[in-house]
């Protein structure tokens, strides 16, 4: 993704604030980073902040797949603030060293169920959690899959870098069955099951969706119980 490297030595604070009106704490932890690295595309960081800024300065419960340096973890510990139970997993082993700095680092797949649920379980559940592991189709659904229904309501489910869902070294590609938009898409119906009655692509998860947002390369599904719609005439 050479082709979309902002300008070395340019100023990416300027550029954030100036593309997306976005100001804020969380600029700042980025754009001002002197710590381990962080590589994150500018557009994800107001993106962030339009959906985590409610459990700021809460007890929440945060696990990031995909470690890598380090500096994510920093940056969310200082986003978050000291009360958030912050969790990294990584399937390479180095990064077992930032185990215990900003927060809990454990070594293993994103594509293993066994793993992830004893991770979950250490951290006594889960609230959020953002996907930056390895970007491969099977891997973001077999995390998703596991993952997604352990989330409390309320939660919130991010998976960033989904341009991979058009490139097929990463299990994607235009219109394929693996991209994970087409599966998202099979979620809106099963979401309007209601009025078409053509069952559920995905049983897995019924009424368990409250919403999803996608923007470019970034998934956010919301989790949060579903009623059986009504609708009332009220006044004239
Ligand atoms: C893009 S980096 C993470 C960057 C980090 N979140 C940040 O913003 O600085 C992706 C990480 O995912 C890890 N990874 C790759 N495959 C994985 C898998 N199957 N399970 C867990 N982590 C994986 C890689 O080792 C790498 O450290």
């Amino acid at each position: 993704m050479r082709r979309f490297r902002f300008e070395e030595d340019a100023d990416v604070a300027a550029d954030i604030r100036e593309k997306f009106g976005f100001d804020g704490d969380l600029l700042d932890l980025f754009a001002n980073n002197s710590g381990a690295v962080v590589h994150k595309w500018h557009h994800y960081i107001p993106l962030y902040d339009r959906y985590f800024a409610q459990f700021r300065g809460k007890p929440i419960r945060f696990l990031e797949i995909g470690v890598n340096k380090g500096g994510s973890l920093q940056m969310w510990r200082g986003y978050f603030g000291p009360e958030a139970k912050i969790f990294g997993i990584d399937i390479n082993e180095e990064c077992a060293a930032f185990d215990g700095q900003a927060g809990q680092v454990r070594i293993g797949s994103q594509a293993d169920p066994d793993f992830l649920n004893k991770v979950v379980d250490e951290m006594g559940g889960i609230d959020l959690v953002l996907d930056d592991g390895s970007h491969r189709m099977p891997h973001v659904r077999a995390s998703f899959d596991v993952l997604f229904p352990r989330l409390e309501d309320g939660g919130i489910y991010m998976v960033e870098d989904l341009h991979t869902a058009y490139i097929e070294k990463f299990g994607g590609g235009y219109r394929s069955r693996a991209n994970f938009f087409r599966f998202l898409r099979d979620l809106t119906d099963d979401m309007h099951n209601w009025y078409h009655k053509k069952g559920l692509r995905h049983p897995e998860f019924k009424r368990m969706i409250s919403g999803y947002h996608v923007h470019d390369s970034i998934a956010v599904i919301e989790k949060g119980a579903t009623h059986r719609p009504v609708h009332s005439r009220v006044g004239g």
